[in-house]
C-alpha cells in the first residue's frame, strides 16, 4: 500500500514538475561511446539508449558531448546535435570567450568534469563537493524540448536566471522561472519580464560559490523543486536550442561575477554626466512644457542632469519624426541648445517597431529591405504606438547602415535633435495586436490604441532663455507607402526543420499566453541564414541595443554613449545599460527594486541600472515619492519616470520630496567619483561595485536572503526604510565597523539587527564600512560638470584594526580611450595617509580636506610633507569623534599626511 502510495505521489510530483502529459523519467537518455580525452577537453558521442520516448517532439538519436577546461575556473559543457543543424545562440551576438592558456587546465582545474558513460550523466565537482549532478536523470534532447536536471543540496541559495521580479535568494520549491522576453506592464512576480539572464548563482556559505550559465536563448521553464523523497532539484525545460553549460568555480560570490564578464563581455564604461539625476514622463504635452520643467528644477535648486523625452515628441508617435505641432525642429533645437548651454543633457526614445505611414525611414528601409518579412512582398505587420508597423530585422547585414544613416539624419547636430543618449523600449519586441494578429490595421483603426493628447496650450508660460513665439503648423497628412521592392532571397534555415514554430508541444509558463501573444509571430524566419523568430526571440532586444550603440558611436565616435534598453539578454552590459521598466508606485515594487538592480549590476553584468523613481504604474504618493527619491540616489542609473495618465511626479511638486532630492543629490554627487570609480573598475575587471550583502560576508548566513539592503560600492551599507508611516529600519550589521554617514557615530557590527529610528522621509541611512578611504566631491555642484571642478574631501574610515584603502580614477569622463588618466591610491595605517599610484591626469583634483573618523580625542598636528600645515587648520569635533583637516594638495604627485 505505502509502495503505492509513494509511486502515485512520485510520478504525480515527477509530472508537476514537468507537465502533466509524461514524464523526462520515461525517456531512455544517451549512452556515451567513442570517449576521447584530449589535454584539455574530452569528447564523446552519446547515442539514445533505447526507444525514443518523444516527449514533446522527436527524439535525436545521435549527439556529440564536448567537454573544455577552458581557464582554471571555467568548465565548459556542449551536447549538441551530431549534425549541427540545431540551433546556437550565433557568435555575432554573444562570442564566444575561447580557452585563455591552452595546456594547463586540466592539471590543476579549480573545477572538473566526471561522468558515467552507460547511461549518460556528468557531475561537476570542486574538490570534493558536487556543484552539479545529473546522475540518475535523464537527458531528453528533441527536437522541440530540452530537458537537463540537477541535484542541489537543500535548502540551496540559489541567486539570478532573471529577468524577474522575486526575492533576491530564489524559492526552492514549486518554482518556475520562465525565460521568453515580455512586455510586462506592472512587472508581476512570477511571471517572465523583458529580459533573459539564464545564469544562476550557487551560495553555499562556507563551502563556498559558484556560478552555472546556461547559453541558451530559446523560450524556457527553469524549475526549481523538491522531490517527494526531499531531492532537491533545478530543472531546465526549453523549446530548443543546445545544452550549453559554462560552469564558474567561484568559489567566492564576487569570483563568479567576474568569471561571468570573462564570458559575456565586460560592461561599458559610462559617461560622467551619465551618472547625474535624469528626469523623464511619458505625456510631456509638447516642448514647452518639456522647457518648463527643466525651469522649475532649476528655480527648486535641484540639480537636474538629463531632461528626457518619451515617445510623445515623435509626429503622430513614428519614429523618426517630430510631431511638428507640439516638438517642432526649431524649438527642440532650442531647447536642445539651451540644456547644453547649461551643460546638461538631453535624451530622448527610440522604439524598433517602424510606421509605414508617410515616413521617409520606413521607405529607406524597405529600399534595403531591413524588414521582418514572411516573403518579398509581405512585410510583417503589428500594431505598436502609431498604429500598423513594421520591425527591424537585426540579422539583416543591411539593417545596420540603415539604422546608422536614421540616426545620422534625426538626431544630426546641425539640422536634426542633437541628443546626448538614447532609450530604447519595445523590444521584446512588444506588439498590441494579441496573436493571431489577424489585421493590424483594423486592430490599430478599432482598439483603442492610446489617444495622442490634443495639440492646444494654455496660453505661453513665461520660461528664461525660451522664446514662446509659437506658432502650431500644418500636421502631417500620408497614406501609407506603397513603393513595393524585391527582397534578397534568403538563404540556408539554421534550426531543424518540421518544427511547430507557433505552438510547440511543450508549453512554457509565458504570462502572456501562447509564445506569439503580443509580440513578433514565432514563425517568422529572419534575413540571412534564416534563423528563426522561434529560436531568437529572446535576443531582439540586446541584438537592437548593439546596434543602437553603434549607430550612436557613429554620430559621436569619440565618446562613450548612453544607451538605456528595456530587453536585455545575456552580454548586453557591455552595449548598454537597463532601466527595470514599468514598475507600479507601490511600496512592494519599491523594495523589490533593490533586489532587482542587484541582480543586474552584481550578478548580469549591466551595471549601469534603475528603476522609474516614484513608480511608472498608478499616481505615487508623497511619502512613497520622497522615500524612493533617496533610495534611487542609489541606484547607478537614476531617473524619475512616470505614465502619462498619472499626476505629475517631478521631485519638485512636494516639498518634502523636493527637500529629499536636494540632499539625497548632494550626498550623491559628492560620492559621484567613488561611484565612477568603482563602475571603472567593474568595467576593467568585472568585479561588482552594487552588492548584496552576502557578496560582502559570504559566511553570514543572515545575509543569505537579505535584499532589504546593499552595498553602494564596496564601502557604503545602505539601508532604506522600508514601508508606508515607517520612521525606522531594522538593518542588520555583519561583525565589522561602520560609521553613521551623517552623525560620524561608530557602530559595532555584532552579526545582529539593529532597529534605526527617527529616519525622517527625507533621509535614507547609510553607512561607511570601517577599512574604506572615500574620496568625495565637495558640496553644492548643480551639474556633473561643475561638481567635476569641485576640490576633494577625503574621508578616512579606519577598520577594527585602524587602516584604510581607498582609490580614486579620474579622468575626462567622456572619451571611450582618454588620453590621461590617474588611479589615485590611498592608504592609511599607523597615523600615515599615503597617497600614491598613477597620476596622469592633472585637471581640478585638488584635495581640500582630510577627515579621520571614529576619533576619540584629539591627536597632534597632521603634517603634510609636501605642505605646510599648522594646528589651526586642524578641527575636532567630539560628538561626531571627527578629526577634520584644511589641506591643499593636487593629485599629481604621490604625498603622505600625518596624523
Ligand atoms: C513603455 C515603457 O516601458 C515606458 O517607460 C514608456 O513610457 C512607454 N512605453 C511609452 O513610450
Amino acid at each position: 500500500m505505502r509502495g503505492l502510495f509513494l509511486f502515485l505521489k512520485f510520478s504525480l510530483v515527477g509530472a508537476a514538475a514537468i507537465g502533466i502529459r509524461d514524464s523526462p523519467d520515461q525517456c531512455p537518455g544517451y549512452n556515451a561511446i567513442n570517449i576521447i580525452e584530449h589535454d584539455n577537453s574530452l569528447t564523446a558521442d552519446l547515442v539514445l539508449a533505447g526507444d525514443a520516448c518523444d516527449l514533446y517532439g522527436s527524439d535525436l538519436l545521435n549527439l556529440k558531448l564536448l567537454v573544455e577546461y577552458q581557464t582554471d575556473n571555467r568548465l565548459h559543457v556542449i551536447i549538441h546535435d551530431a549534425d549541427e543543424e540545431v540551433y546556437q545562440v550565433p557568435e555575432s551576438v554573444l562570442p564566444r570567450p575561447g580557452s585563455k592558456t591552452p595546456g594547463s587546465h586540466r592539471d590543476n582545474p579549480t573545477i572538473r568534469f566526471d561522468y558515467q558513460p552507460q547511461p549518460f550523466s556528468f557531475r561537476v565537482l570542486r574538490g570534493d563537493q558536487v556543484l552539479f549532478d545529473t546522475a540518475n536523470t535523464n537527458i531528453v534532447f528533441e527536437n522541440q524540448f530540452l530537458h537537463l536536471r540537477t541535484w542541489l543540496p537543500d535548502n540551496p541559495n540559489i541567486y539570478g536566471l532573471g529577468e524577474h521580479s522575486d526575492s533576491l535568494r530564489l524559492p526552492t520549491t514549486s518554482y518556475t522561472r520562465t525565460l521568453w522576453s515580455r512586455d510586462a506592464y506592472g512587472i508581476p512576480s512570477n511571471t517572465n519580464l523583458y529580459g533573459n539572464h539564464p545564469i544562476y548563482v550557487d551560495h553555499r556559505g562556507h563551502a563556498g560559490t559558484h556560478g552555472v550559465f546556461f547559453l541558451n536563448s530559446n523560450g524556457m521553464d527553469i524549475k526549481i523543486d523538491k522531490l517527494y523523497d526531499g531531492r532537491q532539484f533545478l530543472e531546465y525545460n526549453t523549446l530548443g536550442g543546445v545544452i550549453d553549460l559554462y560552469f564558474l568555480a567561484g568559489p567566492t560570490p564576487k569570483d563568479v561575477s567576474m568569471q561571468y564578464a570573462e564570458i559575456v563581455g565586460l560592461p561599458a564604461m559610462q559617461s560622467y554626466w551619465a551618472f547625474g539625476f535624469h528626469q523623464c514622463r511619458y505625456g510631456y504635452r509638447d516642448v514647452f512644457e518639456v522647457a518648463e520643467v527643466v525651469y522649475n528644477y532649476s528655480r527648486a535648486h535641484i540639480p537636474l542632469e538629463t531632461m528626457w523625452t518619451d515617445i510623445d515628441y515623435m509626429g503622430s508617435r513614428r519614429v523618426f519624426t517630430l510631431d511638428p505641432l507640439r516638438f517642432p525642429l526649431e524649438k527642440m533645437t532650442e531647447l536642445v541648445n539651451y540644456l547644453h548651454k547649461h551643460n546638461q543633457h538631453y535624451i530622448v526614445m527610440v522604439d524598433p517597431a517602424i510606421s509605414d505611414i508617410d515616413n521617409e525611414a520606413y521607405n529607406r528601409g524597405r529600399v534595403r529591405n531591413v524588414f521582418l518579412s514572411r516573403d518579398e512582398n509581405d512585410i510583417y505587420e503589428g500594431a505598436v504606438w502609431p498604429g500598423v508597423t513594421v520591425y527591424p530585422d537585426w540579422f539583416n547585414p543591411e539593417t545596420q547602415p540603415w539604422w546608422n544613416n536614421e540616426f545620422e539624419r534625426f538626431f544630426n547636430k546641425s539640422y536634426g535633435v542633437d541628443i546626448d543618449g538614447l532609450w530604447i523600449d519595445m523590444n521584446e519586441a512588444s506588439n498590441f495586436c494579441a496573436w493571431p494578429c489577424k489585421d493590424p490595421f483594423d486592430y490599430a483603426q478599432n482598439n483603442n490604441l492610446p489617444p495622442i493628447p490634443p495639440p492646444v496650450r494654455p496660453a505661453p508660460r513665461p520660461l528664461p532663455g525660451f522664446p514662446n513665439d509659437f506658432q502650431p503648423q500644418s500636421s502631417q497628412h500620408g497614406k501609407r507607402s506603397s513603393s513595393l521592392r524585391p527582397r534578397d532571397t534568403k538563404g540556408q534555415k539554421i534550426g531543424l526543420p518540421g518544427r511547430d514554430l507557433i505552438a510547440p508541444q511543450y508549453q512554457i509558463a509565458n504570462a502572456a499566453g501562447s509564445l506569439s501573444n503580443k509580440t513578433i509571430d514565432t514563425d517568422i524566419v529572419h534575413f540571412g541564414k534564416g534563423y528563426t523568430e522561434y529560436d531568437t526571440h529572446n535576443l531582439y532586444g540586446t541584438m537592437m541595443s548593439s546596434a543602437s550603440r553603434e549607430a550612436m558611436l557613429q554620430r559621436r565616435p569619440q565618446t562613450r554613449p548612453l544607451v538605456i534598453t528595456r530587453s536585455t539578454f545575456a552580454g548586453a552590459g557591455a552595449h548598454v545599460g537597463h532601466w527595470l521598466g514599468d514598475n507600479r508606485s507601490q511600496w512592494d515594487q519599491y523594495r523589490i527594486s533593490i533586489s532587482q538592480m542587484l541582480q543586474f549590476a552584481s550578478i548580469f553584468q549591466i551595471p549601469m541600472v534603475g528603476s522609474d523613481i516614484c513608480g511608472f504604474g498608478g499616481n505615487t504618493t508623497e511619502e512613497l515619492c520622497a522615500r524612493w527619491t533617496t533610495l534611487g540616489a542609489f541606484n547607478p542609473f537614476y531617473r524619475n519616470h512616470n505614465e502619462i495618465q498619472n499626476i505629475p511626479q517631478e521631485f519638485y511638486r512636494w516639498p518634502t520630496v523636493a527637500e529629499a532630492a536636494r540632499k539625497i543629490l548632494d550626498i550623491r554627487y559628492r560620492l559621484l567619483d567613488y561611484l565612477y570609480t568603482s563602475f571603472h573598475r567593474q568595467s576593467e575587471t568585472g568585479e561588482p561595485f552594487l552588492q548584496p550583502l552576502f557578496y560582502i560576508y559570504p559566511s553570514d548566513k543572515n545575509t543569505f536572503a537579505n535584499e532589504a539592503q546593499f552595498f553602494y560600492g564596496d564601502a557604503l551599507l545602505i539601508s532604506p526604510v522600508q514601508d508606508v508611516g515607517e520612521t525606522f529600519v531594522n538593518a542588520y550589521f555583519p561583525s565589522d565597523i561602520f560609521y553613521d554617514w551623517y552623525t560620524g557615530q561608530m557602530i559595532r557590527g555584532e552579526g545582529k539587527t539593529i532597529t534605526l529610528r527617527n529616519i525622517g522621509i527625507t533621509q535614507i541611512p547609510i553607512h561607511i564600512r570601517g577599512g574604506f578611504v572615500l574620496p568625495l566631491r565637495s558640496k553644492g555642484a548643480a551639474t556633473t560638470s561643475e561638481l567635476r571642478r569641485r576640490g576633494f574631501e577625503i574621508v578616512v574610515a579606519p577598520d577594527r584594526d585602524g587602516y584604510a584603502r581607498g582609490k580614486l580614477y579620474l579622468d575626462d569622463g567622456e572619451s571611450i580611450h582618454p588620453a590621461n588618466s590617474s588611479m589615485v591610491e590611498f592608504e592609511y595605517g599607523d597615523g600615515q595617509l599615503r597617497i600614491r599610484g598613477e597620476f596622469g591626469y592633472h585637471e581640478a583634483v585638488l584635495v581640500e580636506s582630510v577627515t579621520l573618523l571614529g576619533q576619540r580625542k584629539r591627536k597632534g598636528v597632521m603634517g603634510v610633507r609636501h605642505g605646510n600645515s599648522s594646528d589651526h587648520d586642524v578641527s575636532f569635533d567630539a560628538d561626531r569623534q571627527v578629526l577634520k583637516k584644511q589641506v591643499h594638495i593636487e593629485l599629481t604627485a604621490p604625498t603622505v599626511i600625518n596624523f
